[in-house]
Parts: structure tokens; C-alpha cells; sequence
């Protein structure tokens, strides 16, 4: 459960403040749960998709896909999921309002503890600057490009247009930036909680009584 008091300890206040911050849409969902419901999402992922956090909290991000989103790329999405692999996608995916938009979205595996993996999502609303066709055939060709981006190789992206695959790239920038940021944080309060435990193991160590009431200098070096 989301307002389960563990995963408050997981995903931690200082998480959530980085997330916060940022102004790029992100989600986290948690794959060890039923479905992979969303646990977080953050104030821009709302200004996207106008759906509070209250409304999405304990649901599955697809709720975002309608009519136009290509179930072969939401078949390879799913896969991702499963494996807590990273990859990009680009998707047909509609507001609270109805309106569709293409999203192109990266997911990404967060450790939020040694053992409990969650993903990350960044979100990003875009509009070609070339449509095509049909919004799902657009989405499927910028998805394409996309791979061919990640993959160094360009033939497809550039006949797109120049302009899309520079901002793909850009896109990709400002994602990995959030990754980090959140990366950073979890990685900051997994320390502090380290830090925390070692303090409350010492507290809690026994030390021999005689060691305890010792005057300083009395103690011995025992070699
Ligand atoms: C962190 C995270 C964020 C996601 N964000 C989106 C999204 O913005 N739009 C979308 O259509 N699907 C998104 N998904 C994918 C869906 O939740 C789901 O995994 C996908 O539809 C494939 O599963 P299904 O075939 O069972 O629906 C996201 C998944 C995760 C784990």
C-alpha cells in the first residue's frame, strides 16, 4: 500500500522533495506490488496530465492510454516492467480533459534499498514539429527514432525531422538529469540511514560493565 508506513520509510521526505523540485514529470511505481502502482508522482506530472496525485497514487500508469496508443509499443513497455530494465517509448496518451498527446517516456530501475528495486518514470509532452498520418503512426515512427537515437544510428530519425531528433536528444538530457538528481538523494538518505543505524547499534551495544565505569586512563591497552 502507498500510505503503508514502510514505504514512507523507503521513499523517504528528502526523495520526495528532490522529486518535487524538478520540473520534469516523473513517477515511481512499485513492481514488488500487484499491478505496479504509481507510489509517487510529482507536481509537474500533474501540470501534464491535470490528474491530481490523490486521483493516480495506487493505480497503473496506464489509465494515460486510450484508443490511438500502439499496443506493440505498450507490449514492449510492459516487458521493461517486468524485467525493471530501462528503455524510451513513445506513446499516444490523453490529459484528464481527453486530449491526447504524444508521450515520450523513459523508464528506469531505482534501488530504493539493497533489495527493493522501484521505476522511475520521466514523462515529456511532445509535438512534432512533422505530423504524419494518424497520432499512433506519428508516435510509432518518433518511437522508432528514438531506439535509432539511443543506437547511434540516424537514417530514420533525420528523415523525421532534424528538429524533432535534436530535441529528442535534448529530451533525453533533461530525463537523465532527473534520474540523477533522484539517484543522488536516495543514495544521500540510504547513507543517512546507514549512518542512523550504526548510531542506534552503538546506543544499544553492550560494553562489559567494568568498561563502562572506568575513570579515564584507567583502561589498559590489552595487547
Ligand atoms: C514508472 C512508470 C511510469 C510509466 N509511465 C507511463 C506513462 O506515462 N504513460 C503510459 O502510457 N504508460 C506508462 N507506464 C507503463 C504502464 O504503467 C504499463 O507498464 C504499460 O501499459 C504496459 O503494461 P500493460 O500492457 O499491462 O498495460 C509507466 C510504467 C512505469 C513503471
Amino acid at each position: 500500500m502507498p500510505d503503508d508506513p514502510d514505504f514512507g520509510e523507503m521513499l523517504d521526505a528528502a526523495v520526495k522533495a528532490a522529486g518535487d523540485a524538478l520540473d520534469v514529470p516523473i513517477t515511481i511505481a512499485d513492481p514488488e506490488q500487484d499491478d505496479t502502482p504509481l507510489v509517487y508522482v510529482n507536481p509537474a506530472f500533474e501540470k501534464l496530465t491535470l490528474y491530481k496525485a490523490s486521483e493516480v497514487i495506487g493505480r497503473n500508469c496506464r489509465f494515460l492510454q486510450g484508443d490511438e496508443t500502439d499496443r506493440t509499443v505498450t507490449d514492449e513497455l510492459a516487458d521493461t516492467c517486468r524485467n525493471k530494465k530501462a528503455d524510451t517509448y513513445c506513446l499516444v496518451n490523453y490529459r484528464k480533459d481527453g486530449a491526447a498527446f504524444f508521450n515520450l517516456v523513459a523508464i528506469q530501475p531505482i534501488s530504493i534499498t539493497r533489495a527493493h528495486k522501484m521505476l522511475m518514470g520521466c514523462q515529456f509532452a511532445f509535438t512534432p514539429t512533422q505530423t504524419a498520418g494518424t497520432l499512433a503512426r506519428t508516435c510509432a515512427m518518433i518511437d522508432r527514432a528514438q531506439r535509432q537515437v539511443r543506437h547511434g544510428a540516424r537514417t530514420e530519425a533525420t528523415q523525421i525531422n532534424t528538429h524533432d531528433t535534436f530535441r529528442l536528444d535534448t529530451v533525453a538530457m533533461r530525463f537523465e538529469a532527473a534520474f540523477v538528481r533522484i539517484n543522488d538523494q536516495l543514495l544521500k538518505s540510504a547513507n543517512g540511514r546507514m549512518l542512523n543505524e550504526l548510531a542506534l547499534g552503538r546506543e544499544h551495544m553492550r560494553y562489559p560493565r567494568d568498561l563502562i565505569n572506568a575513570a579515564p586512563g584507567e583502561l589498559a591497552e590489552t595487547r
